[in-house]
């Protein structure tokens, strides 16, 4: 007789990494391929971050502050709000695996767009919560008015990815402060700004200044992306304190391990190099988005560090082997059919090398296959 597992776990559709076929992660760190698969920055963390880390490692014997009580502090900061409406976490993957806990259950209800980020049908799967997904409107854009008309009294939560994972496409901020108008209050709607930083149309912290005015509201953000720290897990939301009790009281209490709260920490003294990263990326979107026009190619318009490419007419039958086609030649891409969008592939911006030999070794595949 074999162990029996809860029955949910026929229905987690899991986490498909962006590393090619027959790779470890590890192989790719130290291959020459061009890791374009998961959205990730291409610079190495300041060499003051690295330095923190280092430090840090030396006081590796004792648990960490389980209240990040300094890196709160320094984002409340940062933000100009409170450190109790800031809940740091392992990746803000975790906030909305908690977010799942602590607000669905079956007999609940999840709103979300799609395509858009694969952890969300994580949530519903888990809790046993119905998860409706809202198709995105013209131009891939989130369909706000379509997902309010999906709010019942059963709505437990709405997930708006803003820029939206994996098209690129951003809401402007007014859009978003006339949704929650709308929205009823029992309902909480996490703004997932993984990638808010990368976009031109308003200031990141707009958003900030409508918390005291919602208390449904959180935004999610990481210091994955523009930090340059996808390896050490660490993301946060702005929230009520209600929402901070609520994630805390269903996760571990050492979650933000300690040197990932002395990088953070410290990556937020250098505000202004992050910035002068952040807008090479955008140079360096602006060039590739040409690159891709150049190649006949459209995409959607993007705010965030990665493309969402149409691969034509019969893109769905080609995708795969375009996919395989590109990791020959050391790239490595996410194929759309993975993440809701057969046809298309998703690639982040990688150095200039690295993005020189995406589109040469795109321009043969797609000279090859179509
Ligand atoms: C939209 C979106 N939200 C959240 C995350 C997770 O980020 P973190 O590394 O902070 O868990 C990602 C990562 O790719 C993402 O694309």
């Amino acid at each position: 007789m074999s162990v029996r597992f809860n029955r949910k776990l026929n229905s987690i559709p899991g986490y498909t990494p962006g590393v090619p076929r027959g790779h470890s992660a590890e192989d790719v760190a130290v291959s020459d391929l061009a890791q374009l698969a998961s959205n990730e920055s291409p610079f190495p963390p300041l060499p003051e971050v690295i330095e923190a880390i280092a430090g840090a490692a030396a006081s590796m014997n004792r648990y960490p502050d389980p209240d990040a009580t300094l890196l709160r502090r320094k984002l409340a900061e940062r933000h100009e709000t409170e450190p109790a409406r800031v809940a740091v976490a392992n990746g803000s993957c975790e906030i909305l695996l908690a977010a799942g806990e602590a607000l669905l259950e079956p007999g609940a209800e999840i709103v979300f767009a799609w395509p858009s980020f694969s952890m969300y049908p994580q949530l519903a799967a888990m809790s046993g919560a119905r998860e409706i997904r809202v198709p995105l409107g013209p131009g891939q854009v989130h369909d706000l008015k379509a997902m309010l008309r999906e709010i019942t009294a059963a709505t437990q939560l709405v997930l708006v990815c803003n820029p939206n994972n994996p098209t690129g496409t951003y809401l402007p901020f007014a859009e978003i402060a006339a949704f929650l108008e709308r929205v009823p209050g029992h309902v909480t709607v996490i703004v997932d700004e993984a990638y808010i930083d990368f976009q031109q149309h308003d200031d990141p912290d707009d958003t900030v200044d409508l918390l005291e005015q919602y208390p449904n509201l959180v935004l999610l953000r990481t210091f994955s992306k523009s930090c340059s720290l996808a390896g050490l897990r660490v993301g946060y939301a702005l929230c009520s304190p209600a929402f901070r009790a609520a994630v805390d009281a269903v996760r571990q209490p050492f979650s933000v391990n300690a040197l990932a709260q002395a990088a953070a920490t410290e990556a937020l003294r250098h505000g202004d190099r992050i910035q002068e990263r952040l807008e090479s990326v955008i140079i360096e979107r602006i060039r590739m988005e040409n690159g891709f026009a150049g190649l006949g190619l459209e995409t959607a318009e993007t705010q965030t560090n990665f493309s969402w490419i149409s691969l034509g007419e019969n893109g769905a039958e080609i995708e795969q082997q375009i996919v395989d086609d590109l990791a020959a030649a050391g790239v490595v891409v996410r194929p759309g059919a993975l993440l809701g969008g057969p046809g298309r592939l998703r690639a982040s911006y990688g150095t200039r090398e690295e993005d020189d030999r995406f589109l040469a070794a795109l321009s043969g595949a797609l000279a090859d296959r179509t």
